[in-house]
């Protein structure tokens, strides 16, 4: 289960993303990026966040902590922002917190190197995860006292929103050319064997069974909570399998990022 806590303070909207987290205060004096039922996709947003990024952390990638967070919308009443006052009005309840990393940069491919084990490591995640969010447009990565730092899973999983397709998602292609770490050379094969075997079926169920409840019930075609959530284990494990040999990195568009400099790789630029 997601350790609980309680939203004592609003602090500032985050405008970078299209979600419109804000830095909230608790009351364990925790400072957190809330993230809340009332946006956009809603509460499959927080169930995205809360599978992936358990499943990444299992799989030993840097995730901040996660914990689920009770808003009282009165916490808004002096917010003079509207879109801010109603989102708080409409997220009365249980919401996700994810712990803030103060100081921490936006990845940026041209100052900070990611060697080929790491970026293949993060780049089969994604693909397993289906996370199409982390291009070099927008990297949702963070780096953070000289560690890379993986955030905003909330466009993740995108079959549960269909639930009829799930299953055919599974066996889907994903193309990872756009991807933040794409010109890094991503040893994709060398992560697929380190990490395919460590994503059984009782490891997703385990990472699942930290969703709320509250967001998992009346999934129309389900009986209820658990019968989702092994909906979940079942794309999950069947798209672990082979998944490797679904996985395409070429190299991005004419539009694409500027390479970062050999200086910076450490690798020849024809290399990469
Ligand atoms: N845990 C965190 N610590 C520090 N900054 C964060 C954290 N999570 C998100 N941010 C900042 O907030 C921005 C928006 O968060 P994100 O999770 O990407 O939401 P979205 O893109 O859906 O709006 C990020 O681009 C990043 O700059
Ligand atoms: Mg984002």
């Amino acid at each position: 289960m997601l350790e609980e806590v309680v939203a004592t303070r609003y602090v500032t909207p985050l405008r970078e993303g299209g979600s419109l987290p804000g830095i909230v205060e608790a009351d364990d004096l925790g400072t957190y990026v809330m993230k809340f039922t009332g946006a956009g996709q809603g509460r499959k947003t927080l169930v995205a966040e809360v599978v992936c990024g358990r499943l990444a952390r299992e799989l030993g990638l840097r995730v901040p902590d996660l914990v689920g967070m009770w808003l009282d919308p009165v916490i808004g009443l002096g917010e003079p922002d509207e879109e801010v006052q109603e989102l708080l009005k409409a997220s009365g309840g249980l919401n996700l917190g994810m712990d803030y990393l103060p100081g921490s940069l936006g990845f940026d491919a041209l100052a900070y190197r990611v060697d080929a084990v790491e970026s293949g490591r993060i780049v089969w995640f994604d693909a397993l995860v289906g996370n199409v969010d982390r291009s070099w447009r927008n990297p949702n990565l963070l780096v953070w006292h000289g560690d890379l730092w993986l955030i905003d899973h909330g466009a993740s999983l995108i079959w549960h929103h269909n639930w009829p397709t799930a299953a055919a998602a599974a066996t889907r292609p994903h193309d990872a050319s756009d991807h933040a770490l794409a010109p890094f050379g991503p040893d994709v094969s060398a992560a697929a064997s380190e990490l395919a075997p460590r994503v059984t079926r009782d490891l997703i169920a385990s990472c699942v069974a930290d969703v709320p409840d509250v967001w998992l019930v009346d999934e129309p075609g389900f009986g209820g909570p658990d019968e989702v959530r092994s909906a979940y284990v079942d794309v999950l494990a069947s798209r672990a399998e082979g998944l490797h040999d679904r996985i395409t990195v070429g190299t991005p568009g004419t539009d694409g990022p500027s390479r970062a400099p050999g200086w910076l790789t450490g690798r020849p630029e024809a290399a990469r």
